[in-house]
């Protein structure tokens, strides 16, 4: 089935289309300009080791979704031997206790398939149980180019996996968590996207073929689920971020990482550890660093709304990225699919 949107969002999204074409990109990343962003001193080769070294992470509490594997447990390793208390969430419980039992460190592991909403919303409660603010959210799981079209039914609405893996479970997962985001004395949320949000379709986010029946490619259906990851980084940004809130949004790009991601394209074959990297790729501790520095530097509170790589502010490819009105409107067309468990 094709998700069409009822009349009322149509009319709003074409009324924030008309007022909000090309804003400067201040006017949603909080204040602050590109430029005034603190650089740091890591780069391409930094590990997610390096960047917390120095740092005492405890008290903080920490939620990582995909910490079974690649940049998910190098981040959720790293994290936790800083101190933090690190969340890692998983497809089955059995992933998320044996990625946690392998580290020595303050770890609680819990489920979250982000095909399955009521999953999604089970593993909310679970955080919240917990009964503390949460630091960081990173929302990192992610699958990458489906060779053929695959289809999730959510609430009778069928719709692109990659879609509903990397941004619509993610989206529902922040807003059911959002509370206890806003509880932290500077909440960050933190992205995983990628420079892949270029190989976005024309017109970013195809709303009238969100399932895909009208045409599938498989790096155009990633690219836009990579560009609705920042998308929703701009969106959290325009609604929470700013004024007394410390809260912050960010996304990022790890770079070219030898993990599992292309086992897709192997036909399931996970990656031969013993591979050489080719050249301009990152170990996957090098890969993980950029989403641990945006997820505890101090020197990014307050910095809201962009996009890092190497560990440093990059800008974003293309019109759509930057674009508030397609931002607000994926926002409110997400809330809808997943309206059912936001209550
Ligand atoms: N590697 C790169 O070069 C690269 C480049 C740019 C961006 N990224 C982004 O980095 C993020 C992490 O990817 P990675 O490279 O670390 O790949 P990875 O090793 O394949 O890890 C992906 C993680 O996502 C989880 N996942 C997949 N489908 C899921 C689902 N339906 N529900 C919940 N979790 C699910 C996987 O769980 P299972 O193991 O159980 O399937 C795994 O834990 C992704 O968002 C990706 O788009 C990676």
């Amino acid at each position: 089935m094709t998700y069409t949107l009822n009349r009322r969002s149509m009319l709003q999204a074409s009324m924030a289309a008309a007022v909000a074409t090309s804003l400067p990109r201040t006017l949603f990343a909080n204040g602050i300009a590109f430029a005034d962003i603190p650089r740091s001193d890591f780069g391409f080769a930094t590990t997610c080791d390096e960047v917390v070294a120095g740092h005492d992470l405890s008290g903080k509490v920490i939620l990582v979704t995909g910490c079974n594997s690649g940049l998910g447990y190098d981040s959720l390793r790293s994290l936790a031997a800083a101190g933090a208390h690190v969340i890692g969430a998983a497809r089955t419980m059995e992933k998320a206790e044996k990625a946690c039992a392998s580290v020595a460190a303050k770890t609680t592991p819990v489920v979250c398939e982000l095909t399955d909403m009521d999953s999604v919303a089970q593993c909310a409660q679970d955080v919240q149980s917990l009964g503390k603010p949460l630091d960081v959210l990173m929302c990192n799981a992610g699958i990458m180019a489906l060779p053929k079209l695959e289809q999730v039914d959510v609430n009778g609405v069928m719709l692109e996996k990659q879609f509903v893996v990397n941004h619509l479970g993610h989206h529902l997962l922040t807003r059911l968590l959002m509370n206890q985001v806003l509880a932290a004395p500077a909440g960050r949320v933190v992205t995983v996207s990628s420079s892949g949000h270029a190989l976005a379709p024309k017109g970013g986010i195809l709303f009238d073929n969100l399932s895909g029946d009208d045409g599938y490619q498989a790096f155009k259906a990633y690219g836009q689920s990579k560009l609705a990851n920042i998308l929703m980084t701009n969106e959290l940004t325009a609604r929470y971020a700013g004024g007394e809130s410390r809260f912050t949004a960010n996304a990022t790009h790890p770079g070219l990482v030898a993990t599992n991601l292309g086992r897709y394209m192997r036909r399931g074959k996970p990656r031969d550890p013993d591979a050489p990297l080719r050249e301009g790729m990152k170990t996957s501790p090098q890969g993980a660093a950029t989403q641990v520095y945006v997820s505890i530097d101090p020197r990014l509170d307050g910095v809201s709304g962009y996009y890092f790589g190497d560990c440093n502010p990059e800008e974003t490819k293309g019109e759509y990225a930057t674009d508030p009105a397609l931002a607000k409107r994926l926002w409110e067309v997400s809330d809808e699919l997943v309206g059912a468990w936001l209550g």
